[in-house]
């Protein structure tokens, strides 16, 4: 019989806590929407007790999925369990993961607890949850490295006392696959009533083992995959959730699970995570990387061209890189250009359509061709900030490698124009100065990345902008095929990004 596969995606709980990978609220509903689409199973939306950002946005993302279970994070103690219930009651399907220390260097040096009090602690507060919330979760934090004898007395326990999903993490990526498959399997064969739950596994990439150690558990009877998008997460990261989907799908000969995912969407899900954070993946990333799909060389090539098999062990269409390559024109009519948005499985408002159109048409006057890639880059650029308090009516810029780059800046400010020059390091520091000026506001720039969305000198430039204040990130982003543009644009986001947070001042 098959049996089903949970996967469980903690892209916005420990995918968002590695470095560089914070989001705002806006960002993560946004996140949440696409991996119900995705068809995950359970989102963990946060650690809601962690701090009131957290808990906010656990809240919110707990409202706006429908599709998909949502769980919130707390560590087994009574205050977390309460804040992360209230964070998540409002949800369809929630789920409270608590979660404690269980290997012997945790408890004496972190915990500083026996492991009785460890034990009594984790059963109190799985009942104490299951009091709240229906399902609940429990992970021995640090089970590879927990004596065998402790993980399946307190796996009992956990089962005793309520809880419906028993989740093994490989807390600091040190195990191996033959040796994990082997811990499943001493569970399997130890633990009173271990088939009336879900074994989960929750797998750090700390020796690049991740995903191979999740597929050994998922062999050994494991039935929930804990894993992020794109492999972020604390550290070295945690099961990327592509490649242990892929894997699962292209070797169904030897995981014969099946999962909800919907596989075409992995590109599109991969590509916001990116944009959302600025992290980019490597090029030869396995199934999202730019380079997955590129057969380079003369021997590859000739054999793709006389049978696509002979390299190929599963379809870029599988995953949702697009067969649609249509380039699109300054004669290109709305029709064309809805359609296309459609085929790429946008949803977009009537209002959206028609604001990127325009966005559009005023890209193909600059560009002959504008490709999906320039579309999406547009999309995205153009519909994240909510409110602007702050809207750029022009700026001119005088720079030239004899002369100190200045530049003037003349912003819109709810109805009040204001205006500022500044001089820098080259245009885009002038800018940033003189708009500094103007908000007069201490922000550290803490991320500036640029790149090019397609290939050629009138391509559009993507940038990327991260500014820090009081320890929280606003993030910007904008395309232009002029690269002051669109760090003027992008800054100007963050800063937007940062008054709707902030409430305007
Ligand atoms: O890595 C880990 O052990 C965790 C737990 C909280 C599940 O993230
Ligand atoms: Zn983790």
């Amino acid at each position: 019989m098959e049996k089903n596969i949970k996967i469980f995606d903690t892209t916005l709980r420990d995918g968002e806590q590695s470095p560089g990978c914070s989001m705002n609220i806006g960002e993560k509903i946004e996140m949440a929407r696409q991996l119900e689409k995705l068809g995950v199973d359970i989102i963990e939306a946060g650690f809601p007790a962690s701090s009131k950002g957290d808990f906010n946005s656990v809240k919110q993302i707990a409202e706006s999925v429908t599709d998909v279970r949502v769980a919130g994070l707390a560590r087994a103690l009574k205050s977390d369990i309460d804040t992360a219930w209230a964070a998540i009651k409002n949800a369809k399907y929630p789920r409270i993961h608590t979660f404690i220390a269980t290997s012997d260097i945790h408890m004496k040096y972190k915990l500083k607890k026996t492991p009785e009090q460890v034990y009594d602690q984790a059963v109190e507060m799985i009942r104490y949850a299951k009091s709240k919330c229906e399902d609940v979760e429990f992970s021995a934090e640090d089970a590879t490295r927990t004596r065998p004898e402790f993980l399946h007395k307190i796996v009992e326990g956990a089962i005793e006392a309520g809880a419906a999903t028993i989740n093994i993490p490989d807390t600091v990526g040190y195990t191996t696959p033959e040796e994990f498959y082997e811990i499943i399997k001493g569970i399997k064969e130890n633990v009173k009533n271990i088939d009336t739950v879900d074994i989960s596994v929750h797998c750090h990439n700390d020796l690049g083992l991740a995903a191979a150690n999740s597929l050994a558990a998922v062999k050994a009877g494991a039935t929930q995959v804990e894993c992020t998008m794109n492999g972020i997460g604390e550290r070295a990261g945690n099961a990327a959730l592509e490649e242990v989907v892929m894997a699962m799908r292209v070797r169904k000969d030897i995981y014969p699970g099946e999962n909800r995912i919907n596989t075409e969407e992995i590109y599109r899900t991969s590509q916001l995570l990116t944009r959302i954070t600025g992290v980019e993946v490597q090029p030869n990333k396995a199934i999202v990387g730019e380079n997955a799909f590129a057969h380079e060389s003369g021997i590859h090539q000739h054999g793709m061209l006389e049978n696509k098999k002979t390299y190929e062990i599963m379809t870029p269409e599988s995953v949702g890189l697009s067969k649609n390559k249509m380039v699109l024109g300054k004669h290109s009519g709305k029709h064309a250009f809805e359609s296309h948005l459609t085929e790429c499985g946008h949803d977009l408002t009537k209002g959206e359509i028609e604001e990127i159109f325009i966005k559009f048409k005023e890209l193909a006057d600059k560009k002959k061709d504008v490709s999906p890639e320039d579309i999406e880059a547009l999309i995205d650029g153009g519909h994240r900030v909510k409110n602007e308090m702050y809207k750029l009516n022009r700026y001119t810029v005088n720079t030239g490698n004899t002369i100190t780059p200045i530049v003037s800046i003349n912003l819109d400010k709810e109805g009040e124009n204001i205006e500022n020059v500044a001089i820098g390091d080259g245009p885009v520091d002038a800018a940033f100065k003189a708009i500094d000026k103007i908000i007069d506001i201490d922000f550290t720039l803490s991320k500036y990345v640029i790149k090019a969305v397609t290939e050629g000198s009138d391509a559009q430039g993507e940038v990327f902008i991260r500014l820090g204040k009081d320890e929280k990130y606003y993030n910007g982003r904008s395309t232009s095929t002029d690269i002051v543009e669109a760090s003027i644009m992008a800054y100007m986001g963050a800063i937007n990004n940062y008054f709707n947070e902030a409430g305007g001042r």
